[in-house]
C-alpha cells in the first residue's frame, strides 16, 4: 500500500509543487471526456480534489490512494465554497484500498435520511461532516473538562458499574448474577452514592467522566445511557460547587465557540418559576410572567375568581389570527389551564377581548399598566392556583417565543433553592425534589419537624441548585446529608421505613457512622451540554452510536434474545411476552 503523506483537508497553496500522497474516501467523481476525470477525495481533515485521467472503475465511497503533484487550479475552477477550493491535484496515479458498494443514502452535501437508516449504517453517517464535526466537538469538550476538573485538583476515580440500585428516580437496568442464581446487579442510574463514600474516604475532591444507564422514555435530551460530569466535595457549601462546575463549564464552552460565558448568574427556584413559569427557563428571550392578582381582587369575572392570576404581554403580537388564538387555547387547556384569556390592544388603545365586557374600566386601566401593554400587543391571561398558572404561562411563553437551538448565544443560569419536595403522592408521603440525599435549607429544618401537614412540606427549601442552559436542566446537585439522624428523619418523611432504608441504603448509613465529612457535589449531562454547544437539537447527534426512539439500536439489532445455554447458566426462564 502506498503510504499518507498528507491529509486532504490541510493541503494549502504552500504545498504546491510538492508530490504528495493522501488517502480518504471519494466523495464525488466527474468524468470530463473520455480521459480525464475529477475525483472529490474526503478524510477526516476535509477534501481535496484529484485530477485522474480516467474514472471509469471509480465509484462513490471506493477508498483511495491518490498520488500526484499539488498544483494551482486555473481560476475559473476555484471552488471558494471549499478551504482546498484554490488548489488540485494534479498529474494524480490512483491506487484503489478497498470497493465500496452504493451507499445507501448520500454522504456528501446535506440530504435528509430517514433517522432509522443513518444509525442502521452509522459507520456511514459518521463519515459526514456533521457527525465528523459533533464527535470532534464532544472530544474537545471532554478534554476541557478534564482539563478544568484536573487543574481544580479533583481526582478521577471509577465507580463500578455492577451494583446495587442507586435512588435517581428512574427504572434500573439490571444485570443477572451467574454465580449467585436469582439475583441482579443494577448498572448505575449514577454513581451518586460511591461518590458520597468517596467523600467518607477521604478523596476531599472527585470527579468522575461517568457512564449513566437509566430506563426511561427516550427524548430528545434523553438516551438510556448518556455520559454526567460527575462530582463531589467534602467541606464546602454550595457556592463552592457552583464555582467549580461554572469554572468547567466555561472552560468547555469555549473550547467550542471560542469563548467564555461571563459570570454565570443565580436565580432562586421560586422566582425563575414567578418569572419563566419554569425550573429550567430560557433566558434568551424576555416574554416574562407579569403578576395581575391583585388587579382582579375584587373582580366580578367569575374564570378569574382565583388564588392566582398571570400574563405574558407579546410586544405588537396583536395581529395574530383567530384561528391560531383558539389553538393556542386549547393547547393551554390541554396543559392543564381551565382556560386562556386574550386581550389586544388596539391601533387607537381600544382594547379587544371576548371576555373585555366582564371586565371593569379600572381593571383594565390596570391591567394594561400591569403589562406594560401598548398598541399592537396582545396579552394572555391565566387565572388559576400558583403552580398550575405558572406551569401553563411557562408553556406558553415557550410556544411564543423560544427561539431555535442555534440562536440567541448561550445563557448559562443557576437555578438554587430548589424546595425539598415537589409533591405530595396519593398515600401523603411527599416526593423528593431531587434525591432523598439532599439537604434542607438549614433555616427550614424545623419546619420538617414541626410539620402535621404534608403539603407544608412543600415549602422546605432543600440545598438544591440546577445548572440551566437555553431552557435545558443541564445537571443537577446539592448539599448532602451527612448525618445519620437527618437522613433517617428524610426516609421517614418519605415513607422509607427504617427496615428497608436499613437494605437499599444501610452501606450509607453505615458509613456515616464512622466520620463523614459535610460534602456536596454536582454532576451535568455532557450529552447534552455538547449537543447545545453545537447547535443540535437531539442529544443522538451528539452520540456516536445511540438507540434510537424507541430505545433500539438498528444497528446490532439489541436487545436480542439470549440462547438457551446462557439462559440456563443464569437460571432465567422467560414467559411468553403477555397478550
Ligand atoms: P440528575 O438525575 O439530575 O442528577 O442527572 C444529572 C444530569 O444528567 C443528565 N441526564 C441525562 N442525560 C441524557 N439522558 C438521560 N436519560 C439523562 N438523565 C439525566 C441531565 C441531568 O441534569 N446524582 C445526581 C447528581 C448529584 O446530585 O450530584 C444526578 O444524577 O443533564
Ligand atoms: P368560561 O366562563 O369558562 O366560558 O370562559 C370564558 C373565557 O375565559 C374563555 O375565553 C376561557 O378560555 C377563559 N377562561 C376560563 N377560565 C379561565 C382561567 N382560569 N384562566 C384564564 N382564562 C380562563
Amino acid at each position: 500500500m502506498t503510504m499518507r503523506t498528507n491529509y486532504c483537508g490541510r493541503l494549502s497553496v504552500d504545498d504546491i509543487g510538492k508530490t504528495v500522497t493522501v488517502c480518504g474516501w471519494v466523495s464525488k467523481r466527474r468524468e470530463h471526456g473520455e480521459f480525464l476525470a475529477f475525483v472529490d477525495l474526503r478524510d477526516r481533515t476535509g477534501i481535496i480534489q484529484c485530477v485522474v485521467d480516467h474514472a471509469h472503475d471509480i465509484r462513490s465511497e471506493y477508498v483511495l490512494a491518490v498520488t500526484g503533484v499539488v498544483r494551482e487550479r486555473p481560476p475559473e475552477t476555484v471552488n471558494d465554497e471549499l478551504p482546498t477550493g484554490s488548489i488540485e491535484i494534479g498529474e494524480a496515479t490512483v491506487e484503489v484500498l478497498s470497493k465500496a458498494e452504493p451507499p445507501p443514502f448520500q454522504i456528501s452535501g446535506r440530504v435528509e435520511v430517514d433517522e432509522t437508516i443513518r444509525i442502521r449504517h452509522r459507520y456511514l453517517d459518521l463519515r459526514t461532516g456533521r457527525m465528523q464535526r459533533n464527535l470532534r466537538s464532544r472530544a474537545l469538550i471532554n478534554s476541557a473538562i478534564r482539563r478544568s476538573m484536573d487543574a481544580q485538583e479533583f481526582v478521577e476515580v471509577e465507580t463500578p458499574m455492577l451494583i446495587a440500585s442507586t435512588p435517581e428516580g428512574a427504572r434500573d437496568f439490571v444485570v443477572p448474577s451467574r454465580l449467585s442464581p436469582g439475583n441482579f446487579y443494577a448498572l448505575p442510574q449514577s454513581p451518586q452514592l460511591f461518590k458520597q463514600l468517596c467523600m467518607v474516604g477521604g478523596i476531599d475532591r472527585y470527579y468522575q467522566i461517568a457512564r449513566c444507564m437509566r430506563d426511561e422514555d427516550l427524548r430528545a435530551d434523553r438516551q438510556f445511557e448518556f455520559t454526567q460530569l460527575d462530582m463531589e466535595m467534602s467541606f464546602v457549601d454550595g457556592d463552592e460547587v457552583r464555582a467549580v462546575v461554572s469554572e468547567a463549564v466555561s472552560e468547555a464552552a469555549e473550547s467550542i465557540t471560542g469563548q467564555r460565558p461571563g459570570v454565570i448568574p443565580e436565580i432562586s427556584w421560586h422566582e425563575a418559576m414567578n418569572r419563566y413559569g419554569s425550573d429550567k427557563p430560557d433566558v434568551r428571550f424576555g416574554l416574562e410572567l407579569v403578576e395581575l392578582t391583585d388587579v382582579f381582587s375584587d373582580t366580578e369575572f367569575n374564570a378569574f375568581k382565583a388564588s392566582c392570576i398571570k400574563g405574558i404581554k407579546v410586544p405588537q403580537g396583536a395581529d395574530i389570527g383567530r384561528n391560531q388564538l383558539d389553538q393556542l387555547t386549547d393547547k393551554a387547556k390541554s396543559w392543564g389551564a381551565k382556560g386562556l384569556v386574550w386581550l389586544k390592544v388596539g391601533e387607537s388603545g381600544e382594547v379587544n377581548s371576548p371576555v373585555a365586557k366582564f371586565m371593569s374600566e379600572q381593571e383594565i386601566s390596570d391591567l394594561l399598566a400591569a403589562m406594560k401593554a401598548e398598541q399592537g400587543d396582545i396579552c394572555y391571561i391565566v387565572a388559576d392556583d400558583w403552580r398550575r398558572a405558572v406551569h401553563v404561562l411557562g408553556l406558553l411563553r415557550l410556544e411564543l417565543g423560544k427561539p431555535p437551538v442555534n440562536e440567541g448565544g448561550f445563557h448559562f443560569l443557576w437555578v438554587v433553592d430548589f424546595p425539598l419536595f415537589e409533591d405530595v403522592d396519593s398515600e401523603g408521603n411527599p416526593v423528593p425534589a431531587h434525591h432523598p440525599f439532599t439537604m434542607p435549607h438549614e433555616e427550614d429544618l424545623g419546619l420538617l419537624q414541626d410539620t402535621a401537614n404534608p403539603n407544608d412540606l412543600l415549602q422546605v427549601r432543600s440545598q438544591a441548585y440546577d445548572l440551566v442552559l437555553n431552557g435545558w436542566e443541564l445537571g443537577s446537585g446539592s448539599v448532602r446529608i451527612h448525618r445519620r439522624d437527618i437522613q433517617q428523619q428524610i426516609f421517614d418523611l418519605l415513607g422509607i421505613g427504617e427496615e428497608e432504608s436499613q437494605k437499599k441504603f444501610g452501606f450509607l448509613m453505615d458509613a456515616f457512622r464512622y466520620g463523614a465529612p459535610p460534602h456536596a457535589g454536582f454532576a451535568f449531562g455532557i450529552d447534552r451540554l455538547v449537543a447545545l454547544l453545537v447547535g443540535e437539537e437531539n442529544i443522538r447527534e451528539v452520540i456516536a452510536f445511540p438507540k434510537s426512539q424507541s430505545g433500539s439500536d438498528p444497528l446490532t439489532e439489541a436487545p436480542t434474545p439470549i440462547d438457551q445455554t446462557q439462559l440456563d447458566e443464569l437460571g432465567l426462564r422467560v414467559l411468553p411476552p403477555a397478550t
